[in-house]
Formats: structure tokens, C-alpha cells, sequence
């Protein structure tokens, strides 16, 4: 099987599947976003049933949108950037294929158990230990191939997009392992090694740098390497993009006290996270600027190339949520908004206006790329999902904020007996409304998506078998 690949060939095969599991695995989880959205206007969405339960879509959503699709985009552009700027095929066909499947197992794997309420309980890392032992193997695969790549790269240089995927491998690795280290009980239940305190320090150590690191270490290596290429210009400043690597990944694994604010947590831990919080608005706001800069010169090419637009609106969301994450860390601040949708509207402005912006943009260039054609079958539908997309994130993130902010204001608003003035359903209903402006927020955001699917569908339908070889040849010169 192996003899017909031609060293001097890029290996396309896998970034073909994991960009076309990235429109599929988007499609059904802000799918089940917008179900999950649903089931808090209209509680009768529950059914009854145990599986259907909010409680247990919830971590679906969250596995689904976070590791599937997100998950999915990473691989897709790690391989290929990785193979452009190194120039040469990645080191294993075999391995980069058992990451694939391995990947789609352990997705697989958590549509299964989630709604069948297997869980660890641990945020982010619901998935139960035989399940977390597979992604595991899976992920120190990843590194190997990655690595691997690095290692017998045909240029000089790493290139900066590869640092920034590389710690995000690295990262992820350790975050997952330590986090995961539990005692089996039975194949579906596992306890904790950790427990009390240390345990919630462990448990949200994981899940910032889970934000950190896969949710934006990663993604900051997608903006390396696509915005320049989209915008045909440079990166804005080398230099900084070193500076901002560095400040970055040094900065951030401290600051996952934020999370527990107010807890059992010693308060000097509180006030580091809080500290290194603020700190950290330097590096992110460096490396935004460092890819909006790029655009110097070629702004104009935001009013005709829709995909530029994606990559761009993708880095002023970063600014903002990287901004507001900060000022949430406060914790004068975070005594408003912690337990409030004003973090449901946070995470989503990272996560819809950053994460899945900026990987739309990312895919809608490869696609062609990778089938052998000039661009995508049609530019007038990237358009409409740009709006879509770009609409459905503001409804979400202005609805979650006035929904946050009231809520705050009516659990602390006391009378002057020293009684509560709102009972919590009080404060549920004045949320209602948000909840209904979210859900059709959410619902611009993921019809965009099946514009892109049916848009990506024509194009690989579009291209044969020839073309899509050749698009596979290392153009030595210039190639990325
Ligand atoms: C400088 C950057 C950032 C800082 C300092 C920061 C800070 C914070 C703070 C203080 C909270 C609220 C914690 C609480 O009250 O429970 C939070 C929650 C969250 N942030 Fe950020 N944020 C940053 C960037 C981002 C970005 C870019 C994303 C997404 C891509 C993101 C995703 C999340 C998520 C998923 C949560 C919710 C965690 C949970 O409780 O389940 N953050 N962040
Ligand atoms: C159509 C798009 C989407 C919709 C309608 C949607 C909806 C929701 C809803 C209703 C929740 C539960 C909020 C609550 O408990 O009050 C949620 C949680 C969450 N979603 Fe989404 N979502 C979408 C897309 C995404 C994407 C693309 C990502 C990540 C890349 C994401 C990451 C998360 C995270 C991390 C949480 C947990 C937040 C926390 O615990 O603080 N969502 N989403």
C-alpha cells in the first residue's frame, strides 16, 4: 500500500479527513448547542427522559464542539502547516491514519457514554478512564508524527506557527494525563487520585490551560500560518511573534485560580491567578495585534475575499474575549459574574467569535487547496455564512451579557431586613428573554454552518481524482 506514495508528495489523505470531520462534527455539535439553548427556553425539550436531559448534553456539547470540531481543525491544520513549512510528507502514514481513527473512536466513544450518564464529573475531562486512556495514546501519537515531521524537515527554520503548535501538543498532553490520574472501580467508574482543594486546583489548572493551550495556543498557530496566507502578506513582525510565543505559554499555566474564587482555595493561590490573569492581557493582545498588523497594506482585500473576513473578525473576538477574561478575573468582579451567563457569554465569544471563526476561515482555504481546485465553488456562500456566523455570535454574547449582569444585580440585591429582594425564579424569568435571543443566536451560527457544508461538498465533488493528486507534489520553492 505504501510502495504507490511518493516521498516528494505531501500526505493529504489525512488533512482531507480530519477538515472534512471538522464541517461534520461543527454540524452536530452547535447542533446540540442549539437544542441545549432550546431546552432552556422550552424545558418540555427535556422529554422526560434521563438521556435527553440537559444535565447530560450539556458535556456532549462541550466534547462535541470543543475535541471533535475543534479537535478536528487543529489536525487538519497542524498536518498541513506542518508538512508546508517544513516541506516534506509527514513521518508515518500509518500513524498520522491511526490518529484519525483513534480520534473519531474517542469521539465516538463520548456520544455513547455522555448521555448515558458515564461521566468523571470533571469539566472538560468527563470522558471515563478506558476512554481517556485511548485519547491519551492517541495524543502521544500525535506528538510523535508532529515531531517526527520537525525533525526531518527540509528547511532551515521552525516556523513560528509550528512553535505554537508544538506547545499545544506538549501541553495538552500533561494537562490531560496529570488531570485524568484516577483509581478504576469498575470499566465505567473511576475516582480521583486527588481530592478536596487539590483536586479543584488540579481539575481547573486542566481546565484553563485547556482554554489556554488547546483553545488558543493551538488556534494562535492556525493564525500564524492562515492569515498571512490569506492576506499574501508577511507576518507584521517576527520578533513579536517570538515575544508573544514565549510570554504567552510562561503566563498563562498560572492562571487557572480564577476559576475558584471565593472556595476553599488558599487566597494567595486567588490572588496569583488573579494577578497573572491581568498579566496575561499583554501576550494575547501581542499576538492579536502581531496578526491584525499583517493585514497592513491589504485591508482592502476585506471587501472581497469573505475568508480574510473570517480570519480577521476571528482575531477582534480574541482581543475582546482576551480583554474581558482579565477584568472577569477581578475578583470584585468575578463575586458578579461567576455562576452568571455573563460566562456562558464569555466562552462563547472566544469560543464561537474565535475558535470556530477563525477555523471556518482556515478550512474554507484549504479546501481547495487540498482537492486540486482554484478556489471554493462559491465565494457568494462563504459571504452569507461570514453573516451568519458573524450575527449569531453577537446575538449570543449581548443576550448572555445582559442576562449575566442582571442576574448578578437580582441574587445580590437584599432588603433593608437583610432578606433576599429576588427569589431565584425571579431571576429566571427576567432571563428568559436572553435565553430566547441565545438560542436564535445560536441558530444563525450553526445554519452558517451547513452553507459550508453543502459549499465544501460541491467543491471536493467538483475536483477528480488527477487533481487532487497533483495538488499533493512538494513545490519546492516557495511551497508555503
Ligand atoms: C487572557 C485571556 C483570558 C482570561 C484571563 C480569562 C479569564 C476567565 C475567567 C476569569 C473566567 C471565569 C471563571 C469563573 O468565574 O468561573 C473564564 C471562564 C472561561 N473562559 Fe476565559 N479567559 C481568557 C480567555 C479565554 C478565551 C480566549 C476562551 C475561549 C477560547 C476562554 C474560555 C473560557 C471558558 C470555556 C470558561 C468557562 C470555564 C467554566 O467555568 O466552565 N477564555 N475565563
Ligand atoms: C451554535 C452554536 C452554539 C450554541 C447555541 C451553544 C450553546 C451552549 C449552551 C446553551 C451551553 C450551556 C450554557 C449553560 O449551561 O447555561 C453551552 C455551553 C458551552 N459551550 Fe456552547 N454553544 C455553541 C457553540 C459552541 C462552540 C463552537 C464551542 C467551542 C468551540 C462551545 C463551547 C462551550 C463551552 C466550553 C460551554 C461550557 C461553558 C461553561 O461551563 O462555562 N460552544 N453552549
Amino acid at each position: 500500500m505504501s510502495t504507490a506514495i511518493s516521498p516528494t508528495a505531501y500526505n493529504y489523505k489525512v488533512v482531507r479527513q480530519f477538515a472534512i470531520m471538522t464541517v461534520v462534527w461543527g454540524i452536530l455539535g452547535m447542533g446540540l448547542g442549539v437544542f441545549i439553548a432550546s431546552q432552556l427556553v422550552w424545558p418540555e425539550l427535556n422529554f422526560g427522559l434521563a438521556w435527553t436531559s440537559f444535565g447530560r448534553l450539556r458535556p456532549l456539547h462541550t466534547n462535541l464542539v470543543i475535541f471533535a470540531f475543534g479537535g478536528c481543525a487543529l489536525f487538519a491544520t497542524s498536518y498541513y502547516v506542518v508538512q508546508r513549512t517544513c516541506q516534506t510528507r509527514l513521518i508515518s502514514d500509518s500513524l498520522a491514519a491511526f490518529t484519525f481513527w483513534g480520534w473519531q473512536a474517542v469521539i465516538v466513544g463520548a456520544i455513547i457514554t455522555l448521555p448515558m450518564g458515564f461521566t468523571t464529573t470533571k469539566e472538560y475531562a468527563e470522558l471515563e478512564w478506558p476512554l481517556a486512556i485511548l485519547l491519551a495514546i492517541v495524543w502521544v501519537t500525535y506528538g510523535l508524527v508532529f515531531f517526527g515531521t520537525i525533525v526531518k524537515r527540509k528547511t532551515k527554520h521552525i516556523y513560528v506557527g509550528n512553535w505554537f503548535y508544538g506547545a499545544f501538543i506538549v501541553v495538552t498532553a500533561m494537562l490531560h494525563i496529570v488531570n485524568h490520574a484516577s483509581l478504576p472501580v469498575s470499566f465505567f467508574k473511576s475516582y480521583s487520585a486527588y481530592s478536596g482543594a487539590t483536586d479543584a486546583m488540579i481539575q481547573w489548572w486542566y481546565g484553563h490551560n485547556a482554554v489556554g493551550f488547546f483553545l488558543t495556543t493551538g488556534f494562535l498557530g492556525m493564525m500564524y500560518y492562515f492569515v498571512p496566507k490569506q492576506a499574501e502578506r508577511p507576518i507584521y513582525s517576527y520578533r513579536l511573534s517570538i515575544v508573544h510565543f514565549w510570554a504567552l505559554i510562561t503566563l498563562y499555566i498560572w492562571a487557572g485560580p480564577h476559576h475558584l474564587h471565593y472556595t476553599a482555595l488558599p487566597d494567595w493561590a486567588q490572588s496569583l491567578g488573579m494577578a497573572m490573569s491581568i498579566i496575561l492581557l499583554a501576550p494575547s493582545w501581542g499576538g492579536m495585534i502581531n496578526g491584525m498588523m499583517t493585514l497592513s497594506g491589504a485591508w482592502h482585500k476585506l471587501r472581497t475575499d469573505p475568508i480574510l473576513r473570517f480570519l480577521v473578525v476571528s482575531l477582534a473576538f480574541y482581543g475582546m474575549s482576551t480583554f474581558e477574561g482579565p477584568m472577569m478575573a477581578i475578583k470584585t468582579v468575578n463575586s458578579l459574574s461567576h455562576y452568571t451567563d455573563w460566562t456562558i457569554g464569555h466562552v462563547h465569544a472566544g469560543a464561537l467569535g474565535w475558535v470556530a471563526m477563525i477555523s471556518i476561515g482556515a478550512i474554507y482555504h484549504m479546501i481547495p487547496k487540498l482537492f486540486g481546485r482554484t478556489q471554493m465553488h462559491s465565494i457568494g456562500l462563504i459571504n452569507t455564512h461570514f453573516w451568519l456566523a458573524t450575527i449569531g455570535t453577537v446575538l449570543y454574547i449581548a443576550s448572555m451579557w445582559v442576562n449575566g449582569i442582571t442576574q448578578g444585580l437580582m441574587w445580590r440585591a437584599i432588603n433593608d431586613d437583610g432578606t433576599l429582594t429576588y427569589s431565584f425564579v425571579e431571576a429566571l424569568q427576567a432571563s428568559h428573554p436572553g435565553f430566547i435571543v441565545r438560542a436564535l443566536g445560536g441558530a444563525f451560527f450553526a445554519s452558517g454552518m451547513l452553507f459550508m457544508a453543502y459549499n465544501v461538498w460541491r467543491t471536493v465533488r467538483a475536483s477528480n481524482p488527477a487533481e487532487a493528486k497533483a495538488a499533493e507534489q512538494i513545490a519546492v520553492v516557495g511551497a508555503h
